[in-house]
């Protein structure tokens, strides 16, 4: 029954070339810098770029993330399913109606961020990246789906954005591959995305936790939660950081990796 149900299928029959081949040409096409018309010449320039392992997000310039088509440029990663997860577990665990302070720590294109103004109508929502040229393209997206965020451009790491905001909600996907990891990376990851996001620029791949638990540890007024995006040979390592003063779990994504950390204030 189930070989019958697949052979009927429009793609049986079709290599794994082809069909992959057919999906790259519908992102292509319907994207809007190409949907209305691609050239000849356009079409050799992204066969080649393609050839060259560039990812099909930066070629088209925009990405998915959740229900929105964001803008992306190779200043900003690309946003991942897996924090589309992690969005999806806040919204699971703070109420629609929640009207405090919420900080994405790290907003490259500014994806959390504008998800959770999205889902949080009534909560400020601030965030903060290192890179000046990812926050243009943060900002370009807020506008796009007519949401207002609070954007600073700063160095998180010699920063006290927690305290001066009195932040309530801390979320964060930060730089946190290990140098040692870049042997196991595609090269389209490695080649393509800025580095800056990737890696931690003191080659730490603890330093962002071990600062927003330092931060959320110091502060009079403590973050009631912290979301976090977590390099999973880190996860307990991670979670250690903030065990003092918060309840932690540590949750696997789809691919069950130990890839999301919820602190809720004790
Ligand atoms: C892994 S990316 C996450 C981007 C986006 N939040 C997402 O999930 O798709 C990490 C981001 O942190 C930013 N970043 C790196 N070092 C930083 C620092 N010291 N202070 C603030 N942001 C920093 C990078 O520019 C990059 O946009």
């Amino acid at each position: 029954m189930e070989f019958l149900e697949f052979k009927n299928h429009p793609n049986w029959g079709i290599s794994h070339e082809e069909n992959e081949l057919k999906a790259i040409w519908r992102e292509i096409t319907k994207s809007k810098k190409f949907r209305n018309s691609v050239s000849e010449e356009q079409i050799r320039k992204i066969i080649t770029e393609l050839n060259f392992h560039k990812p099909i997000q930066y070629i088209t310039e925009e990405a998915v993330f959740g229900p929105f088509i964001l803008n992306v440029t190779p200043s900003v990663l690309i946003p991942r399913p897996e924090t589309e997860e992690l969005c999806f577990i806040i919204h699971q665990r703070i109420n629609g109606d929640f009207n405090g302070n919420f900080i994405d720590i790290g907003t490259g294109s500014g994806a959390i961020a504008i998800y959770l103004k999205w889902k949080f109508p009534t909560a400020t929502v601030n965030a903060i990246d290192i890179s000046p040229s990812a926050l243009q393209v943060a900002k370009r997206n807020a506008v796009q789906q007519q949401l207002f965020i609070s954007f600073f451009q700063e160095d998180y790491l010699h920063s006290n954005i927690i305290e001066e905001i009195q932040a309530d909600i801390v979320v964060s996907n930060p730089p946190y591959i290990a140098e040692f990891e870049k042997a196991n990376m595609d090269a389209n990851v490695l080649e393509y995305e800025p580095q800056s996001a990737l890696f931690p620029e003191n080659k730490n791949p603890l330093t962002f936790y071990q600062k927003i638990a330092t931060d959320a540890l110091k502060t009079k007024t403590p973050p009631r939660f912290i979301f976090l995006e977590l390099n999973p040979l880190l996860a307990e390592e991670t979670a250690s950081l903030f065990e003092s003063k918060y309840k932690v779990e540590i949750i696997p994504d789809l691919q069950m990796k130990k890839r999301f950390l919820v602190a809720e204030l004790l």
